[in-house]
């Protein structure tokens, strides 16, 4: 049996070999992604990409561990890290420890992921004092978006460092083990690397960070309008439609099915 990576052994990539991670929402191709990725992240993002929603603020716990339950079982080396999703974790550290523990135990995932560095560093250490291993995620957070008015790209202005500094100081002194550090300028995800304990993991934050992910939908060329800071690696909705153009052209000709595809 293969053993499953853990956070500590994350943390413990801090200025080493860079991190490896990609989302999953879905149990074939986690199994894809559990062989090449440290860590696999059932991200809220999966109330776009899978449910196309306009945001990730619908997003529930139900959906969350709906998902997680077909990423731990399509993965065995990967560490799963879930997303707290909005309005599960914010009110106070007990209402986030009880949703995490039902999310951790109803999924078997190893860890959890919430939006905030220092607004959130009470609720960071009280999980992780209680057993449960917390990844911070500051600059862009998207569960914010109807505060911030929109995604945009954190820290050009030089005066908000300090604060992003802090959100990411707060975080790992709390406890958490990694820091995801979304849309936000070179310079700044710089500083921040070199500041902290723990790994970062960029995405949109360039390649100063400990590590990088990004959501595999949009890597993979499923993704229409896939944002500036992605590299599209596969021409997924390309081939998909290929597939299907052909299927539907061989099924209204009668060249599917054949002798092949028929039970005598
Ligand atoms: O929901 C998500 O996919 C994320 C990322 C860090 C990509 O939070
Ligand atoms: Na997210």
């Amino acid at each position: 049996p293969v053993r499953r990576m853990t956070a500590p052994r994350i943390a413990a990539r801090k200025g080493g070999e860079p991190i490896v991670s990609l989302t999953s929402y879905h149990a074939h191709t986690a199994a894809i992604v559990d062989k090449y990725a440290d860590f696999i992240l059932v991200g809220d993002s999966l109330g776009m990409v899978m449910h196309g929603m306009e945001s990730t603020v619908g997003v529930t716990v139900e959906m969350m561990i709906t998902h997680c339950k077909a990423v731990v079982r399509g993965t065995q080396r990967a560490l799963v890290v879930v997303d707290m999703p909005f309005g599960s974790y914010e009110e106070s550290p007990s209402v986030a420890f009880r949703n995490a523990a039902r999310i951790m135990q109803d999924t078997g995932c190893g860890a959890v992921k919430l939006e905030g560095g220092a607004r959130m560093a009470e609720t960071i250490h009280f999980l992780t004092e209680r057993g449960i291993p917390v990844m911070a995620h500051i600059g862009l957070t998207p569960q914010s978006t109807n505060v911030m008015g929109g995604f945009k790209t954190q820290g050009r202005d030089e005066e908000s460092w300090p604060l992003h500094e802090a959100d990411a100081q707060a975080g790992a002194e709390a406890g958490a083990f990694a820091l995801v550090l979304e849309g936000m300028v070179e310079p700044l995800a710089a500083r921040i690397t070199r500041q902290v304990a723990i790994p970062t993991i960029g995405i949109g934050a360039s390649a100063e960070c400990d590590g990088q992910i990004l959501v595999l939908e949009d890597m993979l060329g499923l993704n229409p309008r896939p944002p500036k800071f992605v590299k599209v690696y596969g021409d997924l909705g390309g081939r998909i439609e290929k597939a299907v153009s052909d299927y539907a052209e061989e099924v209204r000709s009668r060249a599917f099915p054949t002798e092949d595809q028929t039970y005598r």
